[in-house]
């Protein structure tokens, strides 16, 4: 089986709008370009603050004397995810049956204008993961039909599994901008009042914050965020102990955030995009339009928009046969219309996430593709080196960056992920872990 998302809406994506590629990276011969396999492996909570804690012995001795994880582990990560999938340690509640680690095959490669990211790996399930989470009405009322391996209704039995894989990059400037980015990798991000971690402040914490709450950025939860926009930073990490505006302000514009792209199997990779994101004070989306909204109206507890049944045969809604049926139609922007509780009957399901073709803004600077064939992934993303964007980290020839990779890989979601030890990738200096090459 072999299922390329690449449709005529990607295209014109790539092409329109003055975006157009040097070189098309489908097109890219990589047999030629080096491949770097990297070992991901599964962290559980091993958040910074743990990594910083007695309960890491010798090694937060090491972290807190500024000394990288590669030091003490690199060659490790099979046995370090090994030891925290199985539920013996900074794992509370295992998946059963999940390997503790997954390996990466990364590719890179850079011309005058643009730089292409291909990454591959074999995914632990037999078929594409490439659904997302879906709504159904049960007995007249909407209720989870699929979601994750974590979410409490598939746990309980009563919903699905059914969720996206993912394909995720993070990086900061050459200049060390980021405090300990390059040592410590991706666990710069990763605090413990954080989703799914020891001390996730509640829903109601959060929505009653001043500054992240309804009163202004409008969140319930909290995602990666640097310590340094934070006034304080203690055991628990520091969630709700945000730096002034000002202040906030003066670190953006010094380039202390780190670049995020997600290549994701079903909310983006079939408009031919990735996600971009940065972390800063939060895992905040590049400004714009998305390639990717919620379906879901919390409210009247009810999907925000259904299919346009004269765009979809007749129907408004999926219906169960179609469920993670990679035939079956996505709900996007150009197919759907407000939901109209008249047109539906139970047993009707409709994807809890709506597809956006018409992305643009710096949201849009990502252009991705992804392909299962063989049990494996393969999916590439390319940007332009330097979009301009205030929220981007720009990527420049003969430089060499900090790096942290990571997959979602069967049906997961938050933390439940694959995650690399820090890593370098160089454009063309051939000093880094990975080594990007110029196209000529
Ligand atoms: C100075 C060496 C050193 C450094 C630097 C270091 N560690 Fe460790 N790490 C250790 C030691 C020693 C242990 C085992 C502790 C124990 O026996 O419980 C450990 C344990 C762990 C574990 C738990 C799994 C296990 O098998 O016990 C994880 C996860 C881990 N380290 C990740 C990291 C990461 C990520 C970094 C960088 C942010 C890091 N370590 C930096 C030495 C180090």
């Amino acid at each position: 089986m072999k299922h390329t998302f690449i449709t005529t809406a990607i295209l014109s994506a790539v092409f329109a709008g003055g975006t157009a590629l040097a070189a098309d990276p489908a097109k890219i011969d990589w047999s030629k370009v080096p491949v770097k396999e990297i070992t991901l492996f599964y962290p559980g909570q091993s958040t910074q603050e743990w990594m910083k804690s007695a309960a890491h012995k010798a090694g937060a001795t090491g972290v807190n004397a500024g000394k990288s994880c590669n030091e003490c582990h690199a060659g490790e990560e099979k046995d370090l995810g090994d030891v925290i999938v199985s539920g013996k340690k900074l794992e509370p509640t295992p998946i059963s049956g999940k390997p503790g680690s997954i390996k990466l095959k990364v590719q890179a490669a850079y011309d005058k204008e643009n730089f292409y990211l291909r990454a591959n790996w074999p995914t632990n399930l037999k078929e594409a993961g490439a659904f997302h989470n879906y709504k159904g009405l049960k007995d007249g009322k909407w209720v989870t039909y699929g979601s994750n391996r974590t979410d409490k209704d598939v746990k309980s039995g009563a919903a699905k599994v059914s969720y996206e894989d993912r394909f995720n990059f993070m990086f900061a400037d050459s200049k060390g901008t980021v405090a300990n980015f390059a040592n410590q990798g991706c666990w710069v991000t990763c605090h413990n009042s954080m989703r799914d971690a020891p001390n996730e402040p509640t829903k109601d914490q959060v929505k009653a914050h001043p500054v992240l709450g309804d009163a202004g950025m409008k969140k319930d939860d909290i995602r990666k965020y640097l310590s340094e926009t934070r006034t304080e930073m203690n055991d628990a990490g520091g969630w709700d102990k945000l730096k002034s505006k000002e202040d906030l302000d003066a670190l953006m514009a010094k380039g202390t955030y780190l670049d995020l792209w997600q290549a994701r199997a079903y909310r983006s990779v079939p408009v031919g995009k990735a996600d971009d994101s940065y972390v800063f004070q939060w895992r905040n989306f590049d400004k714009g339009k998305k390639p990717f909204d919620g379906n879901w109206d919390g409210a009247k507890k009810e999907p925000k928009f259904m299919f346009d049944p004269a765009k979809n045969g007749g129907k408004a809604a999926l219906s169960e046969a179609q469920f993670r049926d990679l035939k079956a139609p996505k709900l996007t922007t150009d197919n759907s219309i407000p939901y109209d509780a008249s047109k539906m009957k139970d047993g009707d399901i409709l994807p809890g996430f709506i597809l956006n073709p018409a992305t643009d803004g710096s949201a849009s600077d990502l252009n991705a593709s992804g392909t299962w064939a063989n049990g494996e992934w393969t999916m590439i993303v390319s940007r332009k080196l330097d979009t301009g964007q205030k929220d981007d980290v720009a990527l420049a020839p003969g430089q060499t960056y900090p790096v942290g990779l990571a997959v979602h890989d069967d049906n997961v979601t938050t933390r439940f992920h694959y995650v690399s030890l820090p890593k370098t990738l160089s454009l063309g200096a051939g000093k880094g872990d990975i080594n990007a090459v110029e196209l000529k």
